[in-house]
């Protein structure tokens, strides 16, 4: 492994460009390769076996094509396979999770609203996450699929976007929120909307900074950053080998 060899960010679909798009800010001179499982999408709504067998299967292929870390741009992914690859393969595999414990230290009462896959608010990690704050702030879970394919569908700020805003949250707009935690990649995307939704005008969080710092944390204890001059690459690749899927991409990182 060498510094010059390349980070893989990977995702059901366009939801780890959100990601991507913070690791180019902290991390100008690595080199990327960006894994969209476009022909799998969603992963929310699949067994967990088929989500974890999909893991490892992209993260083999991220390791043939020379990458030195790997980060699972997306929860449910990392809720259903983080663990086994990093019992499989030899390289750094860092994941994201709903970031719950920055949204409960970091407001004071109120309610949280956690928006997420189905799968990752029902795997191990994020109730052993739930399991500790339980307790002391409302937390309100609210699976969110049609999120995914509105994003997928690059419907961002638009009458469709806005009618399934309401759909999942209108009940809670005028509410005492204090914080909504984006535990799925592509709701980053809505970021803006999601914070002038709500009357209360809540704290929006989302685990990728924490992800991106962590991997520079990573590779500079291994010896691993790449500090080099040389212009990065990027290698953007869609499982489905559909252009509409790489414009999506391109769209949403220069966005
Ligand atoms: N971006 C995803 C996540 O963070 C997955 C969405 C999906 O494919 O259902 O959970």
């Amino acid at each position: 492994m060498n510094k010059d060899d390349f980070i893989g960010v990977f995702d059901s679909g366009a939801g780890g460009i959100s990601l991507l798009k913070e690791a180019l800010k902290i991390l100008p001179n690595e080199n990327y390769i960006y894994y969209g499982d476009s022909k799998n999408a969603p992963y929310g709504i699949k067994t967990k076996d088929e989500v974890e067998n999909l893991t490892i299967k992209i993260c083999e292929k991220l390791i043939k094509k020379n990458c030195k870390a790997i980060v699972i741009a997306c929860n449910t992914a990392t809720s259903a396979g983080a663990k086994k690859a990093r019992t499989i393969f030899n390289i750094p595999i860092l994941g994201v999770e709903p970031a719950l414990k920055p949204a409960v230290e970091n407001t004071e009462n109120g309610k949280i609203i956690v928006l997420a896959t189905d799968m990752t608010l029902k795997e191990e990690k994020f109730k052993n996450l739930y399991n500790i704050y339980k307790e002391d702030r409302e937390i309100i879970k609210i699976p969110a699929p049609k999120f995914v394919s509105m994003i997928e569908q690059k419907h961002l700020d638009d009458v469709y976007a806005k009618n399934i805003i309401d759909f999942y949250l209108k009940k809670y707009k005028d509410d005492n929120i204090s914080a909504v935690v984006l535990g799925c990649t592509h709701f980053i995307f809505l970021k803006d909307i999601l914070f002038n939704y709500f009357k209360s005008k809540p704290l929006i969080v989302d685990g990728n900074l924490g992800t991106v710092n962590n991997l520079k944390r990573i590779l500079e204890n291994k010896d691993l950053l790449n500090s080099g001059i040389k212009e990065s690459k990027l290698e953007i690749i869609n499982s489905s080998n559909d252009d509409y899927f790489d414009d999506l991409y391109k769209y949403l990182l220069y966005l």
